[in-house]
């Protein structure tokens, strides 16, 4: 058998500098009148998010120092088990990156002497961090030293820690969920949470908007927006009915999507399986009354008619039972003589645009912590 020879390769390459050699690279390239940029972070098992990450903040400046932690302060901060490569592997990994120049390794859990050593140009953290938000310690040094702090956006549901999931075979957690928004109708409460996406009641992203109802508002929205809207035919004229077929399409979209919670939001059809149990635990809906009490259709009128004193708006996990499931959050909205259905449906929607954004964000924060 013919046998291929390669060149011996040498490793012997110092990927690790000291803190005193990138503080002296640091002034050469500084009277070259070039710029140095810092980042600092674990670097463990490196993923598309680092590269990219990395990309982006060498491209800040003219040269990058990347200050990893030792392996000691990775077990505190990380837990047992990490980091999975020791300090001098995840060092020679990111020197082979074209955007890194040089890498240190610091032991305190904080970065801050490192960064008062080198005294580096421009400072890029993940977007996971505002200016503000930063370690008070690290941002005294950085503040004080002149030097330019840059957050740069963050790569979703890319990272170690999910990377681990996949491989033990756990369903990874993105950061932010990735919602799916159905409705039949004019679609108040759908154009109330994609407005309230990105402030700091909602941290999600929409994935796609979908609607038994071609014409309906809840997919005029989407098209205003920019957003995926679909239009599912429910292929039955029954009132309230979805046929098989049509709930295979809906499951198969969602996972196509890659949505983590399912937000019912005036869906005028009944739920079932196998949707139910694609995504058990998270389904989500909000009924105009305070349940148990007026479930079903037209629960304005339900309460007005009753005389009640107060009713409200529910969110609840949506299972087998017409609006039955586990009760997440309300809020009461008190019905004044004067009260029609219509009159009290607007107070109560009204209180439901805010109830439905601030549950949804809650509730992924419970899941994330489960
Ligand atoms: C809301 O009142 C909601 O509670 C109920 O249907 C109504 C939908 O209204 N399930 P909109 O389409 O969000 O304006």
């Amino acid at each position: 058998m013919e046998t291929v020879s390669y060149p011996p390769v040498i490793v012997s390459a110092p990927f690790i500098s000291t803190l005193e050699e990138t503080a002296q690279w640091r002034d050469q390239m500084d009277a070259e009148g070039k710029r140095v940029v810092f980042t600092n972070g674990v670097f463990d098992l490196l993923h598309v998010g680092h590269v990219r990450y990395l990309n982006e903040a060498r491209a800040l400046g003219d040269a990058m120092v990347v200050a990893i932690n030792a392996d000691e302060s990775v077990r505190e901060l990380k837990g047992e088990g990490r980091p999975l490569y020791t300090a001098a592997d995840r060092a020679e990994i990111l020197c082979a990156l074209a955007a890194v120049d040089r890498v240190v390794v610091f032991s305190e859990k904080r970065a801050t002497n490192a960064i008062e050593t080198i005294r580096p140009h421009i400072y890029t953290k993940g977007g996971d961090y505002t200016a503000k938000s930063l370690i008070d310690e690290e941002r005294e040094v950085i503040l004080r030293m002149g030097i330019d702090i840059q957050i740069l956006s963050l790569v979703q549901g890319k990272s170690t820690s999910n990377t681990i999931k996949k491989m033990e075979g756990v369903a990874p957690v993105s950061e932010k969920p990735r919602l799916a928004l159905l409705g039949s109708g004019t679609g108040s409460n759908v154009r109330a949470l994609v407005e309230s996406i990105g402030s700091v009641t909602l941290d999600a992203e929409v994935g796609l908007i979908m609607s038994d109802v071609a014409e309906s508002g809840v997919l005029e929205i989407a098209r205003e927006k920019g957003l995926t809207g679909i239009h599912i035919e429910p292929g039955s004229k029954k009132r309230g009915h979805l046929t098989d077929a049509a709930l295979k399409e809906i499951v198969d979209r969602l996972k196509a999507n890659r949505i983590d919670l399912v937000i019912l939001a005036g869906f005028m059809r009944v739920v079932r399986e196998p949707l139910l149990s694609e995504f058990s635990g998270r389904i989500l809906n909000i009924h105009p009354s305070l349940l148990p009490s007026f479930p079903g259709l037209n629960a304005a009128k339900q309460a007005v008619q009753a005389g009640v004193s107060e009713s409200g708006c529910t969110v609840h996990l949506v299972d087998a039972s017409i609006d039955g499931g586990e009760v997440l959050a309300q809020a009461a909205v008190p019905v004044e003589s004067t009260d029609t259905a219509d009159t009290l449906q607007v107070r109560i929607q009204a209180e439901e645009h805010i109830l439905y954004a601030a549950t949804i964000q809650n509730y992924w924060k419970k899941l994330q912590e489960k």
